[in-house]
C-alpha cells in the first residue's frame, strides 16, 4: 500500500506532524489539563468527549470509541487512503516525496483518487487561464465583473471559464498525454451517446472549483452566462467528490468560523462569493443539495461548542422548504441553528450588492430560532382560523418534541400558545398524547444520537478488568515492561484482543521505544486502535510502587483462579462425579497447554 512512499519518509512525516495542529483545523479544541478536548467529528454530541493528546500524538473519543494517530484521523475524517493521508501531511510540513521519478510500476500504484485530484488540479488551472486570457475569457470576465466580483475574489477562488466548443479541455489533456479513461472518471468529460469518443462536460460556462480540506479541487460547478438551462451544471460524484460532505467555501471559512463561533450557510456559489467579498468570510454554500448530517458534523467542528449556524435562505417557497428540512438535520446533529429569511426577492448575493454588509449583519441579528421560524411559516401557510390553528399545532408537534431541554421546550410551547392565541395546556396535551415511545426519541434527550451512540460495553469480570489495567500500565508506564516480561504475565492473559495488544506493545516498545502513535499504525483493526488509544488516556498517575501493586494483584488473581479449579477438582474427586472430574481435568490440561503455547509464542 505504502510501497511508493519509503519508510524513512513515513517516519519523517510522523515526526514532523503535530496531531493537535492537524485536528484543530477540523475540530475546535480547548485545553483540558495535559490533553485537548472538543466535540467529536465522528458522532453527534453536545458535551465534548473527543480527546487529543499532544504528548502521545493520539486521539480518542470517550463517547463513540473512535481513536488513533494523526494518520488514522485523516483517513477516517477525510475518507483518505494511507498514502493520501501521508501525502497530505508531507505537503503541509514541507517534506519532499518522490513523485517525479516513479517507475511505471509505481506509477500504476498511484491511487485512482490521487490521479483524479491531479487531473482536477490541471483542469482548474486550465479554466482559470482561459478566464484570464484576453480574447478567450473576455465575455466571461465581463460577466463576472458585471456581477460585482473583484479580481481578488476571482484569484482567491480560482474562478475559471470553460470555452465554448466540444473538446477544448479534452484536447488539452490529450496533448499532455493524460489517460482519457481517468479524465472521464473525474467527470470532466462525458461519453458520446452515439458512437465512440468523448466531449467536455463544461462548455461556455463560468467555472467554480470546489475544494476539499487540503485545498485540492474535488469537483466543479459551471454557470451559463445567459438564460440557458440548466443554469448550473455540477460535477458528478466521483471517488474524490461526495456531495453530501462537500460545502463550497469551507476552506476559506474556517478561521472566521472559529473566531465568531458562527457559520452562515447560504445556497449558491455567488452568495458565498459575495459574502466573502464583503468580509463575512464565515460562510459556506450547500450547492443545490439539502444539508446532510455530515455537513452538520463538519460545521460543528468549525464553530465548536456553543457555536451556531445561521441558515440564510430566499424567502421563496423553495427556500422556506429547504430551511424546514434543515431544521430537523440540525436538531439531530445537536447544533444550534437560526434562520435568516431575507426580504422578498433577495438572496444573500443580491442583498449584499444592494444594501451592503452592515445591513446584512443587522438583519442577521433578527434571525429566528428554529421554532419561531417554523411557527411563522406555519402561520403564513395555514392562517389563524380555527382550522388553521389546529393544523399549525399539528405541523409543529415533531419539532417541539425534538427539543431535548425541558425548559426550552416549555418556553417554546408558551411562545406558540401566545403567538396563535391557543391555551398553553391544550398544546401541551396535544404534544404529549402523540409523544413517541422513548426508544425512538432517545436522541432527543440532548445527549447522543442513537444511530451513532456507542454500543454498551459487555459486562466483563475481574480478570478482564485487571488485564486492561496491565495494558494501560504498559502504555503509560513502559518502564514496567521488563518486569512484565520477566514474570511472563502475558502468558496468563485470557482476553484474545488484550493479549494481542499486550504482545504488540512489548514487541513495538522494545524496538522503537514508547511510541504510542507508531504502535497504533501497526494495526488496521479499528477496535485495536480504539483500545490502545483509550487505555493510553486513562487518568491514573502511575508510579513504580503502584505498578508493582497491580502486578501482584494480577498474579494473585491467577493463583486464585488456579486454586479455585483445584478445589473443584478435589470436590469432584470426593463426590465421585466422574464426568465433572474429567471435564475439570481437561480444563486444567487445557490451561497448562495454553500457557506452554504462549511461552513458545513469546519466545519468537
Ligand atoms: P439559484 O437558482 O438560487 O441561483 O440556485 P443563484 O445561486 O442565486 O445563482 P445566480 O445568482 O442566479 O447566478 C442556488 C444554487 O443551487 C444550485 C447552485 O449551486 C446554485 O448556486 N443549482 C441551481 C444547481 O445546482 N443547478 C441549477 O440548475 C440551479
Ligand atoms: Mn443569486
Amino acid at each position: 500500500m505504502a510501497a511508493y512512499i519509503p519508510d524513512e519518509k513515513i517516519t519523517a512525516i510522523k515526526n514532523a506532524s503535530d496531531i493537535v495542529d492537524i485536528i484543530s483545523e477540523i475540530v475546535s479544541l480547548r485545553r483540558a489539563g495535559r490533553n485537548f478536548l472538543g466535540l467529536c467529528p465522528f458522532h453527534a454530541e453536545k458535551t465534548p468527549s473527543f480527546t487529543v493528546s499532544p504528548d502521545k500524538q493520539i486521539f480518542y473519543c470517550f463517547g463513540c470509541g473512535a481513536g488513533g494517530n494523526v494518520f488514522s484521523f485523516l483517513m477516517k475524517h477525510g475518507g483518505l487512503s494511507f498514502p493520501e493521508a501521508a501525502r497530505a501531511l508531507a505537503g503541509r510540513y514541507g517534506i519532499d516525496l518522490p513523485t517525479r521519478n516513479l517507475s511505471p510500476h509505481e506509477k500504476k500504484k498511484l491511487t485512482e483518487r490521487e490521479t483524479i485530484l491531479t487531473l482536477n488540479g490541471e483542469a482548474m488551472s486550465f479554466y482559470h487561464k482561459c478566464l484570464l486570457s484576453e480574447e478567450r475569457g473576455k465575455q466571461a470576465m465581463g460577466y463576472l465583473l458585471k456581477r460585482g466580483m473583484t479580481r481578488k475574489t476571482i484569484d482567491e477562488f480560482k474562478l475559471g471559464f470553460a470555452p465554448d466548443g466540444w473538446d477544448h479541455l479534452l484536447r488539452y489533456f490529450r496533448s499532455r498525454r493524460k489517460p482519457v479513461e481517468m479524465v472521464l472518471q473525474a467527470g470532466l468529460i462525458v461519453s458520446r451517446k452515439k458512437g465512440e469518443g468523448h466531449y467536455d462536460r463544461f462548455r461556455n460556462r463560468i467555472i467554480f472549483p470546489i475544494v476539499n480540506g487540503q485545498n485540492q479541487p474535488v469537483g466543479f460547478g459551471g454557470r451559463v452566462m445567459d438564460d440557458a438551462l440548466p443554469k448550473y451544471l455540477n460535477s458528478p460524484e466521483t471517488p474524490v467528490y461526495n456531495k453530501s460532505r462537500s460545502l463550497y467555501g469551507l476552506n476559506r471559512a474556517r478561521q472566521k468560523c472559529r473566531e465568531t463561533q458562527t457559520v452562515y450557510v447560504v445556497e449558491g456559489y455567488f452568495d458565498m462569493l459575495s459574502m466573502h467579498q464583503f468580509g463575512i468570510e464565515n460562510t459556506v454554500a450547500t450547492l443545490g443539495t439539502s444539508l446532510t448530517a455530515d455537513h452538520v458534523q463538519i460545521l460543528k467542528g468549525f464553530v465548536g461548542e456553543g457555536g451556531k449556524a445561521v441558515l440564510v435562505y430566499d424567502s421563496d417557497q423553495a427556500g422556506i422548504k429547504a430551511a424546514q428540512r434543515s431544521v430537523a438535520v440540525f436538531q439531530k446533529g445537536l447544533l444550534e441553528a437560526r434562520i435568516l429569511v431575507l426580504p422578498k426577492g433577495h438572496d444573500p448575493d443580491s442583498f449584499l450588492m444592494d444594501h451592503g454588509p452592515d445591513d446584512f449583519l443587522k438583519a442577521a441579528e433578527q434571525s429566528m430560532g428554529m421554532i419561531s421560524f417554523m411557527v411563522e411559516s406555519a402561520v403564513e401557510k395555514h392562517g389563524l382560523s380555527i382550522d388553521g390553528k389546529v393544523r399549525i399545532v399539528n405541523d409543529l408537534k415533531p419539532a417541539i418534541l425534538a427539543i431535548g431541554d425541558p425548559v426550552a421546550r416549555s418556553l417554546q410551547i408558551k411562545y406558540l400558545a401566545e403567538r396563535i392565541g391557543v391555551d398553553e395546556t391544550v398544546i401541551l396535551q396535544k404534544v404529549r398524547r402523540t409523544a413517541n415511545p422513548p426508544a425512538k426519541t432517545a436522541w432527543l434527550s440532548g445527549r447522543q444520537d442513537l444511530n451513532t451512540a456507542p454500543k454498551p460495553a459487555p459486562v466483563r469480570g475481574e480478570t478482564y478488568r485487571l488485564e486492561r489495567q496491565v495494558v494501560a500500565m504498559m502504555l503509560q508506564f513502559p518502564e514496567m515492561i521488563t518486569d512484565i516480561e520477566r514474570r511472563r504475565l502475558m502468558n496468563h492473559f485470557t482476553d484474545p484482543l488484550l493479549t494481542e495488544i499486550g504482545r504488540g506493545i512489548i514487541d513495538h516498545f522494545t524496538r522503537a521505544g514508547s511510541d504510542i502513535a507508531g504502535l497504533v499504525s501497526r494495526w488496521e483493526d479499528p477496535e485495536k486502535k480504539a483500545v490502545v488509544t483509550r487505555l493510553s488516556l486513562t487518568d491514573e498517575r502511575w508510579a513504580r510502587s503502584g505498578c508493582m501493586n497491580l502486578i501482584n494483584q494480577f498474579e494473585a488473581s491467577i493463583r486464585r483462579r488456579d486454586k479455585a479449579l483445584l478445589k473443584r477438582i478435589e470436590a469432584a474427586e470426593k463426590s465421585g462425579d466422574e464426568i465433572l472430574l474429567a471435564a475439570l481435568l481437561r480444563e486444567k490440561q487445557h490451561q497448562a497447554r495454553k500457557i506452554k503455547e504462549k511461552q513458545s509464542g513469546a519466545n519468537h
